[in-house]
């Protein structure tokens, strides 16, 4: 096992920087950027011709990429909800012969998200794996299934399984709305406004172009100093809206598993209800920018900054966020859906530096396991 980190400290160091070939793997074949026309080889044209809802299921940094997910069909004006599977069982929401339930998991043996496989299974509704393993038992239980192709993932801590999902995600949803297109109502208003602004040629341009940004993004990254900065803090927060929330929730269950420090993920617009309480100068709040809201998540790392709290920005050069920021993260201006992938490699470098400084067991920190078979 030890060789196959090859020059790296550890293989989540080693997964990180592998994913330029990750998703460069995730996505082809799988796309026309000309008419951004998605398939998938292993569905069959016409699949989802009937789905009016979406439920996805998962567990982990999985239901990190399910939450990403979640919005980017929401936007895609298809009814989507993402849920822990844990939590499946205790209240299910109603399905139906229209309903697909995703169940996202790396491995495919996740006990609790097979679970919620199997309960799905026994109703009317649609199964659907996102897996990185073929013949894994969530590969073989659903009714089809898609494969990220990420390549082994050592690490405990996801990373490059991460970013792999939540594009597959972005590109099933894309595929659900064109074979759906005419059953649907109209999108709302906030949505039109979006597809002006960015339009599916733009975006899947930005696609082809995405192993790239990651892999200079990846040379670029200040990461390591900004650990080495906030090393002594108490606490660190993660925010964000939209797609960056998520992206948030995954930079601090990254920055918590690997450090043992304290890390909350909180929507951006919910830090007045409450987190705002923890914040203090000994508190650095990484707040990420997506492209989509970003003024008024400008205004709540104000609310933080203006508590003493050092503001670490994950935006792009020259954004209004690095007038109030202590720190920045850089990521490229590319279209929304996809700046969120930007950020998380970025996070996921900052969780790596800052435990590395600790001198935590990175690859196999204390109490997790890569793959939780049992409920
Ligand atoms: C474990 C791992 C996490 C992972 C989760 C879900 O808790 O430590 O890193 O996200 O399982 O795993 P899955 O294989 O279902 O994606």
């Amino acid at each position: 096992e030890e060789t196959g980190k090859g020059e790296f400290d550890h293989y989540m160091l080693k997964e990180i920087t592998e994913q330029p070939t990750s998703i460069a793997q995730a996505t082809e074949g799988r796309y026309d950027s000309r008419t951004g026309a998605v398939s998938f080889e292993t569905v069959p044209d016409g699949t989802f011709s009937d789905v009016d809802r979406v439920v996805l299921v998962a567990c982990g940094t999985s239901y990190h990429a399910a939450r990403y997910g979640e919005i980017s069909l929401r936007r895609a004006g298809i009814d989507a909800v993402a849920l822990l599977a844990n939590e499946y069982g205790v209240a299910a929401p109603p399905v139906d012969e229209r309903t697909l339930v995703v169940a996202v998991t790396q491995s495919g043996e996740t006990a609790d998200t097979l679970d919620a496989l199997r309960r799905a299974g026994e109703s009317d509704a649609t199964t659907l794996a996102v897996t990185n393993v073929i013949g894994s038992s969530a590969a073989r239980d659903a009714d089809h299934r898609l494969f990220i192709r990420a390549g082994p993932e050592i690490g405990v801590a996801a990373t490059k399984t991460f970013s792999s999902q939540a594009i597959l995600l972005t590109m099933l949803a894309r595929r659900i709305a064109d074979e759906t297109a005419g059953t649907r109502s109209p999108p709302a208003k906030a949505d039109v406004a979006e597809a002006r602004s960015s339009s599916v040629a733009d975006r899947w341009s930005d696609l082809d172009r995405l192993p790239s940004l990651v892999a200079d993004l990846l040379e670029t990254s200040s990461a390591e100093s900004i650990a080495r900065r906030y090393r002594d803090d108490r606490a660190y927060f993660f925010i964000g809206r939209g797609l960056g929330y998520p992206v948030a929730l995954e930079g601090a269950l990254k920055f918590k598993e690997i450090t043992y420090e304290h890390a909350e993920g909180f929507a951006a617009g919910e830090l007045k209800h409450g987190p705002l309480a923890l914040v203090t100068p000994e508190t650095p709040v990484v707040t990420v920018f997506t492209g989509t809201e970003d003024a008024q998540t400008l205004k709540n790392a104000e609310e933080a900054a203006t508590r003493g709290a050092p503001i670490v920005a994950v935006c792009p050069d020259g954004h209004p966020a690095l007038d109030v920021a202590d720190a920045h993260l850089r990521i490229p201006d590319v279209d929304p859906t996809l700046s969120g992938i930007l950020a998380t490699v970025q996070l996921q470098l900052l969780s790596y530096h800052a435990a590395s400084l600790l001198e935590r067991a990175i690859d196999k920190p204390r109490n997790l396991a890569k793959s939780v078979t049992v409920e």
